[in-house]
């Protein structure tokens, strides 16, 4: 198999938030307070099972309207900082526009996840969910 393949993922789920744009979005979920849905696709329900209002979850999202053309950016679009390579910063821009964000459960009904702390648009993406790493109980010794 070929170091550089290409990799298929299909989408656990979508965001649903009133953000529309990437100007109006929150820079980071550690200083977002936005309201948003994540409404999770039926063959990943049984996925959920042990999801309870209070957990705090790890969002892989896909920035699908994100450039991926770019390698350096001006880190919170601050020229007085100069370019950084994005692997050295959380921009959207990159050549994967895989998003890392914690939200926090406040709700969880059918497939539907409310949570709080959103820094994505409605509309994107949900790759995967997971549990924040904690020293006891789920996390990332659970296999
Ligand atoms: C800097 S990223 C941070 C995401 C994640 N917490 C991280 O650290 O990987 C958040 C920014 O991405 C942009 N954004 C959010 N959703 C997007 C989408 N679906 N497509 C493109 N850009 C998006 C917005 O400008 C938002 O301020």
């Amino acid at each position: 198999m070929s170091d550089k393949q290409t990799i298929t993922i299909t989408p656990v789920g979508v965001m649903r938030c009133a953000i529309k744009t990437p100007g109006q979005a929150p820079m980071n979920y550690s200083e977002s307070q936005a309201l948003g849905t994540i409404e999770v696709f039926a063959p990943y329900l049984e996925a959920m099972s042990g999801l309870e209002a209070g957990q705090t979850l790890v969002a892989l999202c896909w920035l699908h309207e994100a450039r991926r053309d770019l390698l350096k950016v001006y880190p919170r679009g601050d020229r007085s900082r100069g370019l950084r390579g994005v692997f050295t910063t959380r921009s959207p821009m990159r050549p994967n526009p895989i998003a890392v964000s914690e939200f926090t459960v406040t709700k969880v009904e059918g497939n539907r996840i409310e949570v709080t702390g959103v820094d994505v648009i409605d509309g994107t993406p949900v790759l995967d969910l997971k549990s924040a790493v904690c020293k006891s109980g789920a996390g990332s010794r659970d296999r």
